[in-house]
């Protein structure tokens, strides 16, 4: 106010009237016809959420509700959720209100045979919902709870399930309507332990998810399928949900909000496709994505070949060979009908797009690639001797188990591939590790424990951690600090070559050469003698009692048969079989001959003495005398502590 002027101050005098608001008086809300948040059909974007974006686990990264619940007696959830990593408890929404941190919690348990767990009602309400946990794959889920009839339906990727509200019965039952209380605090992706949060690492929730919606209405099961199905058809406004304007929640921390087409959330499985940025030949393409397990891609149709070319396209430089091409098709030139067929089963292809003047299939041109520049997505005839990347086409991430590390280590042993880092393939841990290309080598490193990390000794710059690897170890909890470890995709019944090929069990030790550095055929010793082992003593008494000695005597032939000088020559076969409790077997098979002990003269032998009549010695002319190890029971359950696989013991 500038000096000199004078100003008047009126006052007012008002009743005021308070109306007290029922207490937990149920809400109801005009059904509005529906405002629809997002543009419906086939350009349609979603929501899109990815939390703990940063290259550590946090627990900086949620979505926060500020607007507030209303008390709610009937609620749906539903969302896209895609999975990265797995914590023990990995929490979708947490609401704490009324003091009570379990007013609403929905988590996942990875320990609890993989559970679906919803807690409400200020824990008077426990269910357990059994919910596999799949990383890297859109699953779609619903839930929707009625508190008043105690129903409970979860619709998970289209498959719904009814269930009656289990009330928690530790004595805190009450006569009082459940009601979930409003006004509180509401998280995704992190479990409020109390109002301030005092988050958990254990807690968290590393994945993506999508159209994150909350009605205050039961949704019937068809309504809830046409949310999976993206022909969203619900005809209610949701009270809260996820959209780019943060308009009922918040994004904070490591937390990255965007929008995805909806259709990618929808579309039928086209395989799991990964590029490798070596540039090869087509032999070696195939040899590379089956040694993965997967194939060469060939796309079905424009969509999946649209889908992949942009997905690979940021290889270019890396892939692109002197015919512009960059990546190959599992479809070969079939010699006696000129015509392209799959690769792998010989049957003409389903759909193609070669480019009018590049069609020419013929001897030299028996291969088909992908042009890189101007002519986007249009397949060239080449020759399969170009060098160009290895396109697979998996039917789920690949997965890889690393064996070797030692039992109390806390780096990960479960793999997928499914991204990138650093322009190669990256290997995402089950729980908190990832292995990728850095600075010319590989690094394994947790996101959890910092300082916990491992590279590899690379010999040469195109090399993968597949397989047999020397690797560093630092900060881990074991003593050893150089280790041989092995990734590999192989399967139960399988073995690993010292490449990261896999063969069948039976393969191993046959004395054929299976893998590609003959590995298979390498340490193929039945028995390990432990350090200290001494082969004059006998094996020890086990339990008091005295070893016991099985012993026959088969007589094959009569040779001689001499009255006169009291003489017998005989064939015969002896055979003595014992337990010896201090060694160990492995690479056991259930037909003894071919368990063959080449150890002579390291094991302990009974000695046979055969003695006549007259108690002197026979004369003995031992033609063969060989050792066999038998298996009495089933192989010992996998160690992967050990590198390799069948170290079973008897
Ligand atoms: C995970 O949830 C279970 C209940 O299912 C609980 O007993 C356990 O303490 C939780 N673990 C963590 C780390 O929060
Ligand atoms: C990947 O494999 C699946 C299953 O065989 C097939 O349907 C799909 O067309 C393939 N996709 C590509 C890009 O090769
Ligand atoms: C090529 O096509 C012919 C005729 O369909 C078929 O009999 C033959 O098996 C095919 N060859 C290969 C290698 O797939
Ligand atoms: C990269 O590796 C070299 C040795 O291999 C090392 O001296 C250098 O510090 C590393 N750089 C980074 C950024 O880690």
């Amino acid at each position: 106010m500038a000096p000199g002027t004078a100003y008047i101050v009126g006052i007012l005098s008002v009743g005021l009237s308070i109306v007290m608001q029922p207490l937990h008086a149920q809400v109801t809300l005009d059904r509005k016809p529906i405002l629809r948040r997002k543009p419906q059909g086939e350009n349609a974007e979603v929501s899109h959420v990815t939390f703990q974006t940063g290259e550590y686990d946090t627990l900086d990264s949620y979505m926060e509700n500020y607007a507030g619940l209303p008390d709610l007696t009937q609620f749906t959830i539903c969302v896209h959720i895609k999975y990265h990593r797995i914590a023990e408890n990995n929490t979708l929404l947490s609401y704490f209100a009324s003091g009570n941190d379990d007013e609403l919690t929905i988590f996942t348990n990875s320990l609890e045979a993989n559970t679906l767990q919803l807690y409400c009602c200020g824990d008077r309400v426990r269910n357990y919902v059994h919910y596999p946990i799949r990383l890297y794959t859109w699953e779609h889920l619903c839930i929707s709870v009625d508190l008043s009839t105690k129903r409970l339906t979860v619709v998970l990727n289209n498959e719904a399930k009814e269930y009656t509200l289990r009330e928690n019965d530790d004595g805190s039952s009450s006569s009082e309507p459940l009601v979930i209380q409003g006004g509180g605090r509401l998280v995704l992706g992190q479990d409020l332990d109390s109002e301030e949060g005092d988050f958990s690492l254990e807690q968290i929730l590393a994945c993506e998810i999508a159209d994150f919606v909350i009605y205050d209405v039961v949704l019937t099961a068809d309504e809830m399928k046409s949310f999976m199905s993206c022909k969203n058809s619900i005809p209610f406004e949701p009270i809260i949900y996820v959209d780019r304007e943060m308009t009922t929640l918040q994004a904070v921390g490591d937390t990255d909000v965007s929008t995805i087409p909806e259709r990618e959330l929808c579309v039928k499985d086209s395989g799991h496709n990964i590029l490798f940025p070596e540039r090869v030949t087509f032999k070696d393409s195939v040899a590379w994505c089956g040694m993965l397990k997967g194939k060469v891609v060939l796309p079905a149709n424009q969509e999946e070949n649209i889908r992949v070319y942009d997905k690979f396209l940021p290889f270019r430089d890396a892939c692109v060979d002197s015919w512009r091409t960059l990546y190959y098709f599992g479809a070969i030139r079939n010699t006696t009908t000129d015509k392209w067929t799959s690769y792998y089963d010989g049957n003409p292809i389903a759909w193609e797009n070669f480019d009018v003047q590049w069609n020419k299939i013929s001897n030299n041109y028996g291969c088909a690639a992908v042009a890189s520049l101007n002519m986007k997505y249009t397949w060239y005839a080449i020759p399969c001797e170009s060098a160009m990347c290895s396109a697979c086409n998996f039917t789920s991430p690949p997965k890889f188990l690393i064996r070797g590390l030692c039992k109390t280590s806390l780096l990960d042993r479960t793999y997928y591939l499914n991204d990138y880092y650093n322009g190669r393939p990256l290997f995402e841990g089950e729980e908190h590790g990832r292995i990728f290309w850095n600075n010319g080598t590989w690094e394994l490193r947790s996101r959890r424990h910092s300082g916990l990390f491992a590279t590899m000794e690379v010999k040469n710059s195109k090399a993968y951690p597949f397989g047999r690897k020397t690797w560093a170890i630092f900060g881990d909890k074991c003593d050893k600090t150089k280790l041989d470890l092995l990734l590999t995709p192989c399967s139960k019944g399988e073995y690993t070559c010292n490449t990261g090929h896999c063969i069948e069990k039976r393969q191993r030790c046959n004395i054929a050469i299976d893998c590609p550095d003959q590995s298979d055929e390498l340490d193929c010793d039945v028995v390990n003698i432990p350090p200290g082992y001494n082969p004059a003593l006998p094996p020890p008494r086990t339990s008091g009692k005295p070893l016991s000695l099985a012993f026959s005597f088969r007589i094959i032939t009569i040779k001689e048969f001499n009255l006169v000088g009291f003489t017998v020559v005989l064939d015969a076969v002896t055979s003595l079989s014992w337990r010896d409790s201090r060694l160990t077997f492995r690479n056991l098979r259930p037909d003894y001959h071919v368990n063959e002990v080449r150890r002579d003269g390291q094991l302990w032998k009974p000695q046979l003495l055969i003695r006549d009549g007259a108690r002197s010695a026979v004369d003995l002319e031992v033609r063969s005398d060989d050792l066999y190890a038998m298996a009495e029971d089933a192989a010992l359950p996998d160690d992967v502590t050990i590198l390799s696989e069948g170290n079973t013991r008897v």
